[in-house]
């Protein structure tokens, strides 16, 4: 069977989706799968090749890569029987159409334009079956703050937050009535908050906002790269724990092991979470994809956690997981206030750095990366 990875994206969360796109090829059993690579550009041109597996490959910053053809997807699937990419390659001969089949297509874009539902409802639209969570639920939880809201619904406990729209072209943020919301929302305003983009991961854009000028500015730098913003209370000795979730051939709702992100700053920022020194793969995007998510420095089943509240955490992630009718490998995220022991839900990552197989890989029942990739490609089948 010819599984298509599909990774990179226009999304901030580029380099992090070459590095998992390039981890899933890998770790797929090749007595069983032919991987094919597909990798979308910055601008969202499609490009497929065999020299998309070298990581020394990144960045790709040629305009038009000699060693690789522009694809797309064709959308005809249904009608033509197995799903295909259709390209032109330039060769000595002129130029010839291509047609790639596969059978699967596994996405590994985060973010926006990739882990929001908008790439599962094309491979709905184009009948192509694919691996991991459905539109619904994809969408459901990249929106951080609608994610928020239905979680607040089911009982869960969540931060309270404040959505802020991007001011449009030629108006300004009303400082004053920015508070008036903030209070209405959060209750007696205490400095400092956090602010992050409301449809993003990896930390990209994430601050923490000291006074009412400060907050200001992270809205406006924030809004460079989203829409919409959130505006959470800061919450200071926050842990966070984060578990992956997944459901077995058999139906049975499993997780993983429970890590414990390290960070030496009040945020876990990007540089943190994927250029922190001294890790596995160089941890240096620029010169070429890390181990990105896998190589983050983390504590597995972290001793910090007690036996009710590592239950707590497993109980919620699964509830989640069964609600919102998840799939694939999913990484359920929570903060802890290691003062007060409240936790509370951060958010829900459908399309997990690494697809989390460093989670699963320390499980009390450990499953293999080639394992799970299996697992992911079958339940796609299922599925679709
Ligand atoms: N959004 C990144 C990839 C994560 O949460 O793992
Ligand atoms: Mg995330």
């Amino acid at each position: 069977q010819v599984i298509a990875v599909i990774f990179g994206g226009r999304s901030v969360e580029h380099d992090v989706s070459v590095l998992s796109g390039l981890q899933f090829l890998e770790a797929l059993d090749p007595g069983r799968y032919e991987g094919l690579p597909v990798y979308v550009d910055a601008l969202g041109q499609w490009w497929t090749g065999a020299a998309l597996l070298k990581r020394s490959r990144y960045p790709l910053t040629e305009k038009a890569p000699k060693d690789l053809t522009p694809v797309q997807l064709d959308l005809a699937t249904p009608a033509n029987g197995r799903p295909q990419l259709v390209g032109t390659q330039k060769g000595l001969l002129g130029e010839k159409r291509i047609n790639l089949p596969f059978d699967l297509m596994v996405p590994a874009i985060h973010g926006s334009n990739g882990e929001d539902g908008t790439l599962s409802g094309l491979l709905d639209f184009a009948g192509v079956p694919y691996a991991g969570c459905r539109t619904l639920g994809a969408a459901a939880t990249m929106d951080k703050a609608f994610a928020k809201r239905t979680a607040r619904a089911a009982g869960l406990k969540v931060l309270p937050e404040l959505v802020v729209k991007r001011p449009k072209a030629g108006t300004f943020l009303d400082a004053d009535q920015l508070m008036k919301d903030l209070e209405a929302a959060t209750g007696p305003v205490t400095f400092p908050y956090i602010v992050k983009p409301n449809n993003l991961g990896s930390s990209v854009g994430v601050s923490k906002a000291k006074d009412a000028d400060g907050l200001v500015a992270a809205l406006m730098s924030a809004f460079r790269l989203d829409s919409e913003v959130i505006v959470e209370p800061f919450v200071a000795n926050l842990t966070e724990y984060n578990v992956a979730v997944r459901r077995d051939a058999d139906g049975t709702i499993l997780t993983s092991a429970i890590e414990e992100p390290m960070r030496d700053a009040d945020l876990l920022d990007f540089k943190n979470k994927y250029l922190a020194g001294g890790t596995p793969g160089g941890a240096k995007l620029d010169t070429g994809p890390s181990e990105g998510m896998a190589s983050l420095n983390r504590t597995l089943n972290p001793p910090s956690l007690s036996a009710a509240e590592d239950a707590f955490i497993r109980e919620t992630a699964s509830a989640i997981f069964d609600a919102l009718s998840l799939a694939g490998s999913v990484r359920i995220d929570f903060l802890c206030n290691r003062e007060s022991g409240d936790i509370w839900l951060n958010e829900v990552n459908t399309i997990p750095g690494s697809f989390g197989y460093f989670l699963w890989e320390a499980a009390a029942k450990p499953i293999s990366f080639l394992a799970l990739t299996a697992a992911m490609i079958e339940e796609g089948f299922r599925l679709s």
